[in-house]
This record gives C-alpha cells, structure tokens and sequence, in this order.
C-alpha cells in the first residue's frame, strides 16, 4: 500500500491568483481545490475539495490590497485543513499585513503584528514561511517555526543588470540599515543612510543623508513602498546632496493612492519591486516600475521545507 503518493498539497485563497499560479508551476504541483465563495450577508464560505488526511499543506495567501478580507479567508482555510486532518499547515505569507504596529511605541496602540501571528497559530499554522518581514523581531511574536525569506538575492541580480558604474546603496530611514547594508555588502559597495522623521502615516518629513553620495548612483533600498513618501523624499535629499541618479529595491509595492504618480513625478529613475504583491494595472502602466518576479524563490523554499533542506541557504 502506497501511503500520501503526493508528498504535499499547495493551496492558494485569492489574495495573489497569479503567484500562487507561478509557484505551482515552479514546483510542478495543481493548486488544490478549494471552493471559495460569500454567503449573501458577504462572509467568506470555503470548502476544501481535496482530501488532506495526514498530508503536508501549504496555503499561499498575501495580505495586502484588501487586508482584512485575505487575513480572514487565510484563516478560515487554515481552520478547514486543521479539522480535515491535514498533518502539517504551513503559511506561505509572502507580505505579512498588519506588520507596521509591531512594538507600543504610543500609549494605547495595539501589537497588530503579534494579534495576526496569534490568529495564525489558534487557527493551526504550524509553520510560517514570509518574506522581509517589517521588522525581524516579528518572527519571535511566532511560537512555531518561521522561515523569514529575503528578496534581496534575486533584487541584487536585478540592480546588476543596470550597470551602475558609482553605487551607494542608501537606507531611506535608519530603520532600514539592517537591509541596507546586507545589499551593500553583496553588491560591494558603500552604504549611506537617510534620517526620516514620519509626520504621520502619509506624510515623511527628510533630515539629513548621513554618509557620501556625491556624483554617485544611489540605490534605495526598502522593505516596502506604501504611499512612496520615504523613497520619494529620500530620492530628493539624496539629490540635493548631489547624487548623480537615484534608483530604488524594494521587496513589497504595496503603491496606495497616488503612490505612482509621484514615483514618476519624482527623480527616482527605475523602482525595482518584488511580485508578492498583485502587479496592479497602473503599475504595468508605469514606466518607472519594473518587476522582480520571486515566485522561485518562494517554491524553492517550500521545496526545501518538504526535503527537509536548509531554507538559510535561500538568503
Ligand atoms: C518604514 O519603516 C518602512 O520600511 C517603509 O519605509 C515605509 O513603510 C514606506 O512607506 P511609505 O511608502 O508610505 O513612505
């Protein structure tokens, strides 16, 4: 008798259609069946139609554009493999919402990211696989493995093949230093760093560039791009610093109201941006917005988690 033929199932809600699409075609699996729908009150109703009796599963689901909908579809399908038996459920989480409020750094805010990293886990994920999560201390708000992945290889190979003879990679916040600098050293250059003061959610505010970026071609480089306010001013002091041009890396394109249009009104030359956020149309529309697609890098980590192999090895 031959037990579980197919060493693991990829499920998908509808978060990301055509990632999930490509990561199942890099690891020449079918998505699972899932029967998704809305109870006329606009409830989320699902059902699983594959059998996941003690199988290994995997539910890709990114939670951005229309947050609350997709945390809450990710949950209730988790919910649904649990009672179905499934013997391992990994969340595949490529952008992780509800990232930003991670610490009290005000009185009476909430933790968002340690509430959806709880749901995560009372649902019954038992394994987190995301990617450059706001800030890495997230991982700890998890008390089951969490493999936390980097775009940044495959952004690195990206910003190569523009052939900018003068790089300075620079941090648009001092926050980002971290992330800077692992792009600094795999591109062997410089890493500069720009002192943001957030005035509120859509509006930043630029102190000062700390370190040289004179005449030279200054990468920014960021976990995400919301409103575009921290990679526009960024661009804009490090310009007025005398930065001959400036380009952009960021792994998640979130591009909320008019996010774009001020990319193109702005001296950024090119954003390079990571897929694990639907490629809106107006993004295609953008001259300035080229695509980084990381749906390898997120089958080859589900690969890895199925052979048992290090994941580390990714980054
Ligand atoms: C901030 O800490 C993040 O790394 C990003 O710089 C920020 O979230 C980008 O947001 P926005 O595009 O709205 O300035």
């Amino acid at each position: 008798m031959q037990v579980n033929s197919q060493p693991f199932l990829l499920f998908t809600g509808s978060s990301h259609p055509d990632l999930a699409t490509h990561v199942a075609g890099y690891l020449s699996v079918p998505l699972g069946k899932v029967a998704l729908g809305r109870f006329p009150d606009g409830e989320i109703s699902l059902q699983i139609q594959e059998n996941v009796r003690g199988k290994e599963v995997f539910v890709l689901q990114t939670i951005a554009l229309d947050p609350h909908a997709y945390l809450m579809e990710l949950l209730i399908m988790i919910d649904a493999l649990k009672r179905a038996s499934a013997s391992s459920i990994t969340a595949v989480v490529p952008y992780f919402g509800y990232c930003r409020q991670d610490r009290k750094d005000k009185p009476r805010v909430p933790i968002t990211a340690k509430l959806v990293a709880n749901l995560l886990v009372n649902a019954g994920a038992t394994h987190l696989i995301t990617m450059d999560l706001h800030a890495s201390q997230i991982q700890g708000f998890f008390d089951i493995p969490v493999d936390h992945l980097s775009a940044r290889p495959l952004l690195v190979e990206a910003v190569k093949s523009l052939n900018l003879s003068r790089l300075v990679v620079v941090a648009p916040d001092i926050g980002g230093v971290k992330l800077t600098r692992s792009y600094a050293v795999h591109l062997g250059v410089d890493f500069a760093v720009v002192d943001k003061h957030r005035i509120n959610s859509s509006h930043v505010e630029m102190m000062a560039v700390i370190g040289d970026v004179k005449g030279k071609d200054v990468l920014l480089a960021d976990d995400m791009c919301s409103t575009g306010e921290t990679l526009v001013s960024a661009a804009k002091a490090c310009q007025e610093k005398g930065a001959r041009s400036v380009y952009a890396a960021v792994t998640h394109g979130l591009f909320v109201g008019d996010a774009l249009s001020k990319i193109e009104q702005s001296g950024i030359q090119t954003v390079l941006v990571g897929d694990t956020i639907p490629v809106q149309e107006r993004c295609k529309q953008c001259k300035k917005i080229t695509v980084v697609p990381l749906s390898s890098l997120l089958g080859q980590a589900i690969h890895c988690s199925v052979t048992r192999e290090s994941i580390s090895s990714l980054s």
